[in-house]
């Protein structure tokens, strides 16, 4: 209790940064792939991942894995506008070794590359299609925004400068599959064939990160029972996250109305069981 306590008070003094620890990209993070198109000053503080005509774009991934987590990163997409290269920020289960993708469960922020699309997407340890378009309200490229995936075991929560956009519920009891393994972060800039062709004439390509430090309960073994990890001694898995606010579902309403173009729950060929239950 005393811990608890102290911990608390520690916690309201710290500076707003995030979790008010380390933020450098070398705690968090390391090389995945790329790494002479790879740019990280010397605090660790920025990454800037080029893309061009003869690299396959560059990529890092969290060095552990992951149970839970409130996780977040601020970036900037590329300047200039092609069809075909995405910048993305997403959580997935799928090993980096090479294997051939087989079914996984991953949760995806994806820039387009043109105009201000971010694509979202869920794979619930099948080919994911589930994917749900924005426009945003501003030009990605011109700042850096906050792009945040909360993951506990009741919701998964896709949030933009805290604005939640998508939520996708447990429906477990409903027979609907909810990520129950390990996932590390991945972020990356490549050339994507579902995104269009690219004009390379425009190249490079420049994708910029910030902000590294995140909140996580790390997964002691790879894809082994993470149920440790709904533990409430994590802020993320406390009953205020169990569900949205009232107020911030009034805010994801009039955001989605406004800003999404695409829902696969919209079309009947694209229609999972769980589009009813998210709503
Ligand atoms: C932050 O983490 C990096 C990499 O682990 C380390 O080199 C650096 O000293 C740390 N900085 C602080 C202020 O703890
Ligand atoms: C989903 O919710 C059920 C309760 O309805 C719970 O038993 C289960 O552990 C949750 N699944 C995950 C993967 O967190
Ligand atoms: C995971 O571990 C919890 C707690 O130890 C246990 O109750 C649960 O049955 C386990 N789940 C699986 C799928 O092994």
């Amino acid at each position: 209790m005393d811990f608890i306590i102290i911990l608390t008070i520690i916690l309201s003094v710290l500076p707003m940064k995030s979790n008010g620890a380390n933020n450098s990209f070398y705690h968090y993070y390391t090389y995945l792939w790329g790494t002479d198109h790879f740019l990280v000053d010397p605090q660790g503080t920025s990454v800037q991942l080029k893309m061009d005509k003869i690299s396959g774009g560059a990529g890092f991934r969290s060095k552990s894995d992951y149970g839970s987590g409130s996780f977040h990163i601020r970036l900037k997409t590329p300047n200039k506008r092609t069809k075909g290269i995405v910048t993305s920020f997403y959580l997935t289960s799928n090993p980096d070794d090479g294997t051939p993708q087989g079914n996984h469960f991953e949760l995806d922020f994806e820039f387009w590359g043109v105009d201000r699309r971010v694509q979202t997407n869920i794979f619930l340890n099948d080919g994911g299609q589930r994917e749900q378009r924005f426009h945003l309200w501003y030009d990605p490229s011109k700042d850096f925004h906050l792009y945040q995936i909360i993951w506990n075991s009741h919701q998964i929560i896709f949030m933009v400068d805290g604005i939640p956009i998508r939520v996708f519920k447990n429906n477990s009891a409903k027979g609907i599959a909810f990520p129950n393994k390990a996932m590390h972060v991945d972020a990356s800039i490549w050339n994507a064939p579902f995104a269009g062709p690219v004009k390379w004439s425009q190249a490079p390509f420049i994708a910029q990160y910030q902000d590294f430090g995140f909140t996580a309960c790390s997964a002691r073994a790879k894809s082994k029972n993470i149920s440790y990890c709904s533990s409430q001694i994590y802020f993320w898995n406390k009953p205020k996250y169990w569900e949205l606010s009232a107020s911030q579902k009034q805010q994801m309403d009039k955001y989605r109305k406004s800003y999404m173009f695409y829902d696969y729950c919209s079309s009947k060929t694209t229609w999972k069981p769980e589009c009813p239950l998210n709503a």
